[in-house]
């Protein structure tokens, strides 16, 4: 049983990013705030850790990021606009949306040094507390949150957690992957961790998916973490150092459902795809358009 101190209440969203591969669309707007449908690619993830039960949104962010902030704040102009023309609707849903008050914090990462740079910068506003962190490029599509999964097995096991996924040999050099005890099992433990292997070094296909909980010291160890794979300071590598030196258990959740990559424009065109397709208000007339392109 895990005691109230422990429990996971905060998330952390790294959203730094410049979106280079999406220019000239992220000149003026933060990739994070593309849409898949109709709702930001960042909006979808804060849902996934809401629908998991966070009350509290870390947004680790940068130069030209400012929009989020005001994405996840309330607009008085539009909503007194909207309750002038009797938009209930319209209200309900921004209502729905908006975290309570003092329930997010800003932060910003000064320079581009990588993931693990990113969330260090986050560890005043984490503080000494077990916390989640999602990346927000990555969107998981399934019946029930990936992260809602991962903190019902921090639940039976605490320690540090990383959704995984296998991916086909030819991509494992484009990701963290981790080597485990049972590859069948839903949640196994880790044995190794390697960032962007090389060719034909990789302990197995599954790669770390974008969601972990990790434990506060990671943060202890991010403050010294030398440069690795990219020239970039690695959160992976931190997190071997805290599996092999400070022997903290670390477990993979097998994550059944599809992600896709909004970093990357198929990934990105897919997810609008699949999330108008999982909605009944856009699936019919969706896929009759589709037939039409496609035939
Ligand atoms: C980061 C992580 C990597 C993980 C990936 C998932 O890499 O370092 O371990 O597999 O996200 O998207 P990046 O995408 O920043 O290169």
């Amino acid at each position: 049983m895990i005691s109230a101190s422990k429990r996971i209440r905060k998330a952390v969203f790294p959203v730094a990013g410049l979106g280079t591969r999406f220019l000239p669309a992220t000149k003026a707007i933060p990739k994070e705030m593309l849409t898949v449908v109709d709702r930001p690619v960042i909006q979808h993830v804060v849902d996934e850790a809401r629908e998991a039960g966070i009350e509290h949104f870390i947004f680790v962010t940068g130069r030209n990021k400012g929009v989020i902030e005001d994405h996840f704040d309330s607009q008085f102009e539009l909503e007194r606009t909207l309750t002038e023309r009797g938009k209930r609707n319209e209200l309900d849903l921004l209502a729905r949306d908006l975290p309570g008050p003092g329930q997010t914090s800003f932060t910003r990462q000064q320079a581009p040094l990588g993931l693990g740079h990113a969330v260090w910068c986050a560890r005043e506003l984490v503080g000494n507390e077990p916390f989640a962190l999602l990346l927000p490029d990555m969107l998981h599509h399934a019946e029930r949150p990936c992260l809602a999964d991962m903190i019902a097995a921090y639940n039976d096991h605490g320690g540090n957690l990383i959704a995984v996924s296998p991916v086909p040999e030819d991509q494992v050099h484009q990701y963290g992957i981790v080597g485990v005890t049972d590859r069948k099992a839903k949640v196994s433990s880790i044995t190794k961790m390697v960032e962007k292997p090389a060719r034909g070094t990789a302990p197995s296909n599954l790669h770390i998916t974008g969601r972990y909980i990790l434990q506060p010291e990671i943060f202890e160890l991010l403050a010294d973490q030398e440069r690795g794979a990219g020239g970039e300071i690695q959160l992976t590598d931190s997190m071997i150092r805290l599996m092999e030196d400070l022997k903290q258990p670390f477990h993979a959740v097998r994550f059944d459902g599809r992600i896709y990559d909004c970093g990357s424009k198929i990934g990105f065109l897919a997810a609008n795809i699949a999330y108008a397709m999982a909605r009944d208000d856009l699936a019919p007339s969706l896929q009759a358009e589709l037939r039409r392109l496609l035939s």
